[in-house]
């Protein structure tokens, strides 16, 4: 067994070295001029550049032996995550000057990292490909529904479409890895693995962005019921970003689920396509 069969075979991962937001510095909310929503963008935002750090390492882990075109996708996603890095840390700067105080953000993100650190390669591997499949999740339907993002100034529209495009893009990566790195076990023992996993983080990361979430409305004083009424609806009834990242987790811990079973290519040409006449700043790949 090489890779996956379900991965494209012409599917190409790009490497574009893309800023945003160095122009102009969005308000202070900056989603809708809404602080719940504003909250919770934020409170993702917050856990990317340690998260990603982290997804970079356990897939970079397993790449000695994986074969092509596994090997050169392991590459191409490495830098993915290394952009998606480095324009979040400018993100996460911005909303401090604004006055947010992210660091115990980082912190409860950087505690949860450390901890699953502690477990073993594969089960970091694991974690990495239940966190992938949240942020594909959450990437096709910021892209397929334009309600996600309304009300979001232009400049953060544009940093979140961009990154939610390269999720898709490289949504197989870790889980190819893990199916490569598995490739011997038992399949029962395969599967069960990488469900555990995701249960676990599932519940660890509802944990640290509610957490986050409710730290920055405390910080906008506005950590109460009328705030979270809101944003629970807009989470969970429409346009129910978490309740579609809920349904994900349904659909991963199928035997036999594989990313690229949602053939969601169409939508990433669509999305770049908005991306071009959107004009981002753009320096040398
Ligand atoms: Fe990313
Ligand atoms: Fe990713």
């Amino acid at each position: 067994m090489t890779q996956s069969p379900h991965t494209p075979q012409d599917l190409k991962i790009e490497k574009r070295d893309l800023k945003f937001g160095r122009d102009m510095a969005p308000p202070r909310w900056w989603h809708s001029g809404d602080p719940g929503r504003t909250a919770f963008f934020n409170a993702l935002s917050s856990t990317f550049p340690v998260g990603e750090k982290f997804f970079m390492t356990s897939v970079r882990h397993f790449r000695e032996g994986t074969p092509q075109p596994l090997r050169g996708q392991i590459d191409d996603f490495l830098y993915q995550e290394s952009m998606h890095t480095r324009e979040h840390v400018v993100f996460n700067r911005q909303a401090e000057d604004v006055g947010y105080d992210i660091a115990p953000l980082e912190d409860r993100a950087r505690r949860t990292i450390a901890w699953v650190k502690r477990r073993s390669p594969i089960q970091q591997l694991a974690a990495t490909c239940a966190l992938e499949h949240f942020t594909a999740t959450l990437a096709h339907d910021a892209l397929a529904n334009p309600a996600h993002l309304a009300g979001a100034t232009e400049e953060a529209k544009r940093l979140w479409q961009w990154h939610a495009m390269e999720e898709i893009e490289h949504k197989a990566v870790a889980f190819d890895t893990y199916l490569h790195a598995t490739r011997d076990m038992m399949p029962l023992r395969r599967w069960l693995k990488r469900s555990v996993v995701m249960a676990v983080t599932t519940l660890r990361f509802h944990y640290v962005i509610f957490r986050n979430t409710a730290d920055l409305l405390r910080q906008d004083g506005c950590n109460n019921w009328a705030t979270w009424r809101a944003l629970l609806g807009f989470l969970y009834k429409e346009p129910g970003t978490m309740r579609l990242l809920l349904g994900g987790v349904f659909t991963y811990m199928r035997p036999g689920f594989h990313p690229w079973e949602l053939d969601d290519r169409p939508l990433l040409a669509k999305a770049m396509a908005m991306l071009e006449t959107s004009e981002p700043k753009r320096t040398a790949a």
